[in-house]
């Protein structure tokens, strides 16, 4: 059971991580962070302050170094852990797998570790659809067999999830839960935070919103000949704040639950195909998005989108927000990101 609602939230100025942090203010815990700032920045702390109303307790710091994380756990006394804090950059896990391999899993092992010196019970660890690798039956349940990694940033997932499960098998009295994300989208309906990634991003929304910006000249859509409905691949989009709450309904629920780790699919249960998400975007926000049909990015699964009725029935969860409002929140963030970078 919860010791308390001090929850030690990993990667809280990240883009789930933070929405999450919202979240559990809304419904009366107490979020501390860790992050290393890599790829956040500081004024999402400033504007979680103006969101909830109070100064969330922060410390930058490397989950990896078990050091540090041991005098903070000395310090704060947790009653559960959000672990967000990864890399998640598909292409560059393939580039530089060792730094994926040594952050992904070293913070897991320390944070781990940490449970087990303070037998904290309550452990939410943030995995991907990524570890059904292509699935054969669509939608994909819990029980849908896991498949080859795509990638090493896949792969940490897989080794992650095992990680957990093995050391679940020998600690009895350990609850994670394991939540695969399918694709988390928008932002916060406020416009203060919302997806930061440093460079040119990698996922789809965030290189549309940059396009219709001006920040980059053309968005490409990687093939158009799939066997879906218009040729493009289909993928389940989730609103970040509702991937959010099934974190806080994850806390609140995680003793009712029979076995762990339990797993949760994390998705809206709808499937949209790349086109519909830009011609989503046009409608909702009266705009036209440049864009041109490519080729096939290596790597991209055809077709995924999650069942999502086990989530549903054990987190007493359901999705608030629309692919409308994940596309009109994604927009009105990226129209002020610039004004708060300054
Ligand atoms: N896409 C484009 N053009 C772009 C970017 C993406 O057409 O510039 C297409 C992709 O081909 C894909 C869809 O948009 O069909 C979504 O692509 P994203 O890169 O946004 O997301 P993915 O589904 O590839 O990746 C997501 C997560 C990963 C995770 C993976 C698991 O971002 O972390 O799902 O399937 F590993």
């Amino acid at each position: 059971m919860l010791k308390n609602k001090k929850i030690l939230v990993t990667g809280g100025c990240g883009f789930i991580g933070s929405h999450t942090v919202v979240s559990l203010v809304e419904n009366g815990y107490d979020p501390v962070i860790v992050d290393t700032l890599e790829n956040s920045e500081r004024f999402i702390l400033d504007h979680l302050e103006k969101i909830t109303g109070r100064k969330i307790p922060f410390y930058e710091a490397n989950c990896c170094n078990e050091t540090q994380m041991l005098a903070i756990f000395e310090k704060e006394n947790f009653g559960g852990i959000i672990h967000f804090a990864a890399y998640k950059a598909v292409g560059e896990s393939v580039a530089f797998p060792l730094k994926y391999y040594s952050n992904n899993i070293g913070s897991l092992i320390v944070l781990l570790k940490l449970c087990e010196q303070y037998k904290l019970t309550d452990f939410i660890f943030s995995s991907s659809c990524t570890v059904y690798g292509s699935p054969e039956q669509i939608p994909v349940t819990e029980e849908t067999p896991m498949g080859k990694a795509e990638s090493p940033y896949g792969n940490t997932k897989i080794i992650c999830e095992q990680i957990i499960t093995e050391f679940t098998a020998v600690n009895a009295w350990f609850k994670p839960v394991l939540l695969r994300y399918f694709n988390p989208v928008g932002a916060h309906p406020g416009g203060l935070i919302g997806e930061l990634g440093k460079g040119v991003p990698m996922n789809l929304v965030p290189y549309l919103t940059q396009t219709v910006k001006g920040i980059r000249e053309v968005l490409t859509v990687f093939g158009n000949d799939y066997s879906t409905k218009d040729g493009t691949c289909v993928r389940d989009y989730i609103h970040v704040c509702d991937i959010a709450n099934a974190h806080v309904q994850s806390i609140k629920y995680i003793d009712e639950f029979t076995h762990y780790p339990e797993i949760f699919n994390l998705g809206s249960g709808n499937g949209n195909t790349v086109l519909e998400v830009i011609k989503t975007f046009e409608e909702i926000n009266n705009l036209k998005v440049n864009y041109r049909i490519g080729q096939r990015r290596n790597g991209d699964v055809e077709k995924i989108f999650a069942n999502t009725e086990k989530a549903e029935k054990k987190l007493h969860w359901k999705c608030q927000y629309t692919l409308a409002d994940t596309m009109k929140h994604a927009w009105a963030w990226e129209k002020n990101l610039e004004q708060f970078k300054k």
